[in-house]
């Protein structure tokens, strides 16, 4: 059974990340096809980029960068969950996908991301970067509403039928995540 991390796409005091992981988190524990943790970035307290090395070099010199880099190669795919800021993704989670490669390359990759649009845009940029760190984006992605998903645009209180397009993307996840590991050369 493969691994998958959901991770919380966004440090920012008073986040709304962390409740819309905890939601896809227990969505995911019904299920039976994989292992569902979530990680956290504030856990990892990643400064901006400051490793000398370029990722694709694998030379990582940093406590930080070591210990972020283990937990990301536990996993076989990954849910980000990610707020739309200007348009893209979280400077954080820009710079937490900065700071890896190899641990990324040929895993899977889904997305529930929200804002006033559902945080398509955020999305569109987040599948450019991981096509870049050889990840497999699956098509279907969670889009919630910062008008409907969440009370006052603060409490988030999702549309019940939102749980089904979660589940779609899961769905697609662990069939490539689950494909994905025959291509990985065992270390
Ligand atoms: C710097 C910044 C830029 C933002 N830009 C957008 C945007 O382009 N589109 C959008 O829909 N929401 C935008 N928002 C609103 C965020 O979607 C909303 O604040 C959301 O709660 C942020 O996620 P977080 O609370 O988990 O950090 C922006 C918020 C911030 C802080």
């Amino acid at each position: 059974m493969i691994k998958v991390a959901i991770v919380v796409g966004s440090t920012r005091p008073g986040r709304k990340a962390d409740a819309v992981a905890r939601w896809v988190h227990d969505i995911a524990k019904k299920r039976s096809d994989a292992e569902y943790e979530v990680v956290d970035l504030q856990d990892f307290n990643l400064p901006l980029l400051d490793e000398p090395f370029p990722p694709s070099m694998g030379k990582y010199t940093l406590p930080h960068t070591k210990a972020w880099a283990a937990k990301v190669a536990a996993y076989d795919a990954y849910v980000f969950v990610t707020p739309e800021y200007n348009h893209s993704t979280s400077g954080a989670l820009k710079n937490a996908l900065d700071y890896l490669y190899a641990e990324w390359n040929n895993k899977a990759a889904g997305f529930v991301a929200y804002g006033s649009a559902g945080g398509v845009r955020a999305v569109e940029h987040l599948r450019l970067i991981a096509a870049e760190l050889q990840m497999a984006t699956v098509r279907a992605q969670v889009q919630l509403s910062l008008f409907t998903d969440f009370e006052s645009f603060a409490v988030f209180k999702p549309d019940p039928h939102k749980e089904k397009s979660v589940n779609a993307m899961l769905d697609q996840l662990v069939s490539w995540g689950t494909a994905l590991q025959t291509v990985r050369v065992k270390k």
